[in-house]
């Protein structure tokens, strides 16, 4: 989770770059008032995505995690005509409120949203894809990789949120903010995308960490 008070550094960045327009505010209201604020990606975040789409000629994308519909309207204003999101979330009242969003957004007619557990999502989803975003929960990163190995076209992205898990995956012992599995998860995940040679990717270091990996 992101700290919710933005450092001014922050403002200025999002308020240069990354300015959010009545849609988007209107999630964020709907966060807040959820108490969910920064459950969510950031609005430079949300940027980053779309140069990445706009970098790889992102046309078919996958999210894992949708939320209230942040990150999907970011992801789903810059794909192509023919482009397409599938965002998967679990949760019925989120799947309720990101509805609202895409529609409010005037995103809906490219977005599948499903509703279900991303594991079973995903077996009915196949590739290629160009990109898949991962967002949803911690221990099961490693599952997803896979999924993303197996599913993501040579060249395409992976992309995958709070992955320092808030700086606690640094350390050499398990913190006790953290489950064993998060901890051995996020490690595991980590390392497969610095060691495997199907993966060319970095944790770009913002306050959760976003790994960027390329599928080669
Ligand atoms: C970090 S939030 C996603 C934030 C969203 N990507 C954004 O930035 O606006 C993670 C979401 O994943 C959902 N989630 C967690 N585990 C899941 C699972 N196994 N299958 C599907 N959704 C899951 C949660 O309900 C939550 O809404």
């Amino acid at each position: 989770m992101r700290e919710k008070e933005l450092t001014t550094r922050q403002k200025y960045v999002d308020s240069l770059y990354a300015p959010e327009d009545s849609g988007l505010m209107a999630i964020r209201e709907r966060l807040v008032s959820a108490n969910r604020w920064g459950v969510n990606i950031g609005a430079n975040e949300g940027k980053i995505l779309q140069i990445l789409m706009k970098l790889t000629k992102a046309s078919q994308v996958v999210e894992i995690g949708t939320l209230f519909g942040y990150s999907g309207v970011w992801i789903a204003r810059v794909l192509p005509a023919e482009g397409r999101l599938f965002t998967i979330e679990r949760d019925h009242d989120c799947v309720r409120m990101a509805k609202k969003a895409f529609q409010e957004c005037g995103v809906a007619d490219r977005v599948t949203l499903i509703e279900g557990d991303a594991l079973d999502a995903l077996k009915d989803l196949e590739g290629p894809f160009d990109l898949v975003f991962i967002d949803a929960n911690k221990q099961a990163y490693p599952q997803y990789l896979e999924w993303a190995a197996a599913n993501v076209r040579r060249g395409g992205l992976i992309v995958a949120d709070n992955t320092l898990l808030g700086g606690h995956v640094a350390v050499d012992e398990k913190p006790e903010q953290l489950s064993r599995a998060q901890y051995a998860n996020m490690r595991a995940f980590n390392e497969a995308i610095a060691r495997d040679e199907r993966f060319f990717g970095t944790i770009f270091p913002t306050d959760e960490g976003l790994t960027v990996a390329i599928r080669q």
